[in-house]
């Protein structure tokens, strides 16, 4: 069966039923690896992507159901060549270990950044409360977001 889905501002026809997880035909179908599969449940966050400026599960939301949506993962952001500001910052903060959960992080924080320019440390890390980390990056992943958030600040 063919879905049709908007994965970064593309068209995308896959040969996917409607109740397959999002995240299966991201990684599986269209190679877009950044989105892990952590837990599979709704509980890590590693799989987190936008739909319609929202960051949502992956692992749990059946492909079928953001036909009509904007998806956006991280390969969406930036490039190697011209990062975004959040990848800078995560960078620049060295807010990531072994990066599982990395792409997830920033993920949420954009949905953040894009609603509230710029959050309290508060609010950062509300936003990011569903988002683990067992590296223990937290602090770091906080500072970077924080980062970012001045960088767009300043950006003319
Ligand atoms: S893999 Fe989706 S929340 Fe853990
Ligand atoms: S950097 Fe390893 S899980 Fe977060």
């Amino acid at each position: 069966m063919a879905l049709t889905l908007k994965v970064n501002g593309k068209s995308r026809q896959v040969a996917a039923t409607p109740d397959t997880p999002l995240l299966y035909v991201l990684r599986n179908d269209l190679e877009l690896n950044a989105a892990k599969f952590g837990c599979g449940l709704a509980q890590c966050g590693a799989c987190t992507v936008l739909v319609d400026g929202k960051a949502v599960r992956s692992c749990v939301t059946p492909a079928g159901s953001v036909a009509d949506a904007e998806i956006v993962t991280l390969e969406g952001l930036g490039t190697r060549d011209n990062l975004h500001p959040l990848q800078q910052a995560f960078i620049a903060e060295q807010a990531a270990q072994c990066g599982y959960c990395t792409a997830g992080m920033i993920m949420s924080a954009k949905a953040l950044l894009d609603r509230t320019p710029h959050p309290s440390e508060a609010e950062v890390r509300q936003a990011l409360a569903g988002n683990l980390c067992r590296c223990g990056t937290h602090a770091r992943v906080i500072r970077a977001v924080l980062r970012a958030a001045r960088a767009t600040e300043k950006a003319p």
